[in-house]
C-alpha cells in the first residue's frame, strides 16, 4: 500500500467512526505536509482518492470537506403481491394543500424553489416569442403542437445521441398531461399496469382515474425497478403497460444503470408491452453527464417517453411533451379530444428561450445548487434525526428518501410537523397500499436558510419524541 493510500485509509476510518463528520474540513495540504512529513502530491492523491470514493468533496479555493455518509434506504422494497384498485388521493390532496402556504417550510413540496429559475430571461423570451407568433398559429399549432418548440426539443435529444424528429413529438400541458395521455393510449379500463413501489403518487391517481389496477413491483433505492420480478409479472399477470421512472425516480431518487435500461426495453419488447417512461428529472443530474433514457434503446416504438420543462426551467408554463413511438398519432388525437391543445404563447416563449445556449448555462448553475443543497439537507438529517435513520443520496433530482427507525410513524410525524409549519411527504403517499409508514420524502430543491435548518432540527426532535413515546408505550404494555 502506498503512502497516499495509507493516508486516505486513515481518514476514511476517521469518517467511518464518526470522528470526522459531514461538513468537517480535512487538514489543509500545508498542515498535512507538516504534520505527516509527506509531499504535497501525496496529500493531493489521498484527497482525490477520498473524493472518488464519495467520502469528501473539494470546495474551490477553500479545501476538502467530509460529505454526509448516507446509509442506503431499504435496498429493495417489498410490496405485497397482487394487483389492486387504487385510492391514495385524499392523503395526496391534503399534503399538496399543506405545501401551498408560503410560510410553511417546503420539505414536502414536489417543486424546487422558484428562485432557481431564470425568470427575467423567460420574461424576455415570452415577449419575443409573442411578437413572432402569427395569427394562424392557433390553427397551425394544434396537436402535435408549436413546430419551432418541437424542433428545439428534438435538437436536445440529438445532444444525447438520439435521432428524434419534430414529427415524433407531441406537446402537452406539462409531463403529467403527457403521461395521462400515454396511459390512456395504451390501456382499457380494468387493465393492470405495473408501477414502482414506492412510486410517484400521480401515477397512482392516474390509474385510479382511468379505473386501472396497479401491480406494484419492488424497486431498489439505488438502481430502480427489480427486473427479475418484472419478468415474472410479465409472464404470469399479463399487464397492459408499465409506468416508471428510470432516472432520479420520485420519491427514491434511484437511477437505473444504462445496461439495466437496455435490458428493461428488451424485456418489454419480448412481451410487446409498452413502457411509459416518466423522465422529468433527467436534466437535473449532479454528475458530469446526462443519463440516457430507456427511450434511447427503443427500436420498436414501444417506449412512450414523457418529459417537461416544469422541473428544470418554467413550472408555471405547463409545457411538456411525449415521444410516444408507435402511439404518437393516438396520443396526439387524445390530446385534441381532451383539451384541444396546449397554450401556444407558452410554447412560443420556450421555443424562443431555447434558441441559444441560455438553457444549458442555467442548467449548469441549477445542478450545482441542487447538489450543494442535497448535501446540506443530508447533513441535517444526519445531525438531527434519531440514530438508526437511513437515507438515500440520489445522483440527481431534488428528493431524499428517509427511513425512520421503528416505531416512528410518518403520518403522525406529518401531522405534528404541520403544527410547527413544516411540510413533509409521508411514505404512504407513494404506495397503492399505504405502505412505507416509516418513510418520508424530503425536498432539497430550496436554498439552505436558517429557517430550513431550524425546520430540520425541529423535525428531528419531533421524530425523537415519537420514538421515545412509542418505546415507553411498548415498555408499559409489556410490563
Ligand atoms: C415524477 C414526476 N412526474 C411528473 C410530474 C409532473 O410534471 P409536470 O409539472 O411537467 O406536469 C412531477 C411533478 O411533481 C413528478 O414529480
Amino acid at each position: 500500500v502506498s503512502l497516499y493510500e495509507n493516508y486516505a485509509d486513515e481518514i476514511a476510518s476517521l469518517i467511518e467512526r464518526g470522528t470526522l463528520r459531514a461538513g468537517d474540513q480535512l487538514p489543509s495540504v500545508r498542515q498535512a505536509r507538516a504534520t505527516r512529513s509527506v509531499s504535497a502530491s501525496t496529500v493531493f492523491q489521498a484527497y482525490y482518492l477520498l473524493e472518488a470514493r464519495g467520502l469528501v468533496r473539494a470546495e474551490p479555493r477553500s479545501g476538502y470537506y467530509v460529505l454526509p455518509q448516507a446509509a442506503p434506504a431499504p435496498r429493495r422494497s417489498n410490496p405485497k403481491p397482487g394487483s389492486r384498485r387504487v385510492a391514495v388521493s385524499e392523503l395526496v390532496f391534503e399534503v399538496l394543500g399543506s405545501v401551498k402556504a408560503r410560510h410553511i417550510a417546503p420539505l414536502g413540496s414536489a417543486f424546487p424553489s422558484p428562485t432557481l429559475f431564470p425568470l427575467e430571461a423567460l420574461r424576455r423570451a415570452a415577449a419575443a416569442g409573442m411578437r413572432r407568433l402569427d395569427a394562424w398559429s392557433t390553427v397551425d399549432d394544434l396537436p402535435p403542437g408549436h413546430e419551432p418548440l418541437r424542433r428545439q426539443i428534438a435538437r436536445r435529444y440529438l445532444k444525447l445521441g438520439m435521432a428524434v424528429t419534430p414529427e415524433q413529438i407531441v406537446l402537452s400541458n406539462g409531463a403529467l398531461d403527457a403521461l395521462n395521455l400515454c396511459l390512456q393510449a395504451t390501456t382499457q379500463p380494468g387493465d393492470a399496469v405495473v408501477v414502482e413501489s414506492p412510486c410517484f403518487y400521480a401515477a397512482l391517481q392516474a390509474l385510479e382515474r382511468l379505473n386501472l389496477k396497479a401491480i406494484e413491483v419492488p424497486t431498489h433505492s439505488a438502481s430502480g425497478l427489480d427486473l427479475e420480478h418484472l419478468a415474472r409479472v410479465l409472464e404470469r399477470r399479463k399487464p397492459q403497460a408499465v409506468w416508471l421512472m428510470t432516472s432520479f425516480q420520485n420519491p427514491l431518487g434511484s437511477l437505473m444503470p444504462e445496461d439495466k435500461k437496455r435490458a428493461l426495453v428488451q424485456l418489454l419488447a419480448r412481451h410487446q408491452v409498452p413502457l411509459i417512461e416518466d423522465d422529468v428529472y433527467a436534466e437535473l443530474y449532479h454528475g458530469s453527464q446526462a443519463p440516457l433514457p430507456a427511450k434511447a434503446f427503443d427500436t420498436e416504438g414501444l417506449v412512450l417517453h414523457c418529459a417537461s420543462f416544469s422541473k428544470s426551467l418554467a413550472p408555471g408554463y405547463r409545457v411538456g411533451w411525449a415521444l410516444p413511438g408507435r402511439y404518437a398519432e393516438r396520443v396526439a388525437r387524445l390530446k385534441l379530444m381532451t383539451s384541444l391543445s396546449g397554450s401556444i404563447p407558452a410554447q412560443a416563449a420556450l421555443a424562443d428561450y431555447l434558441q441559444d445556449g441560455a438553457f444549458d448555462r442555467h442548467l449548469a448553475q441549477m445542478r450545482r445548487a441542487l447538489k450543494r443543497q442535497q448535501e446540506q439537507l443530508l447533513t441535517a438529517v444526519e445531525r438531527h434525526f434519531p440514530a438508526g435513520t437511513r437515507m438515500t443520496r440520489p445522483l440527481g433530482g431534488y428528493f431524499v428518501w428517509v427511513e425512520l427507525p421503528a416505531p416512528i410513524d410518518a403520518l403522525a410525524l406529518h401531522q405534528a410537523a404541520l403544527g410547527h409549519d413544516i411540510s413533509l411527504a409521508p411514505g404512504p403517499m407513494f404506495s397503492a397500499r399505504a405502505e412505507f409508514g416509516n418513510c418520508l420524502r424530503l425536498n432539497s430543491g430550496h436554498p439552505w436558510t436558517p429557517q430550513l435548518a431550524q425546520a430540520m432540527a425541529t423535525l428531528g426532535q419531533l421524530a425523537a419524541a415519537q420514538q421515545h413515546r412509542g418505546t415507553a408505550l411498548a415498555g408499559e404494555t409489556q410490563g
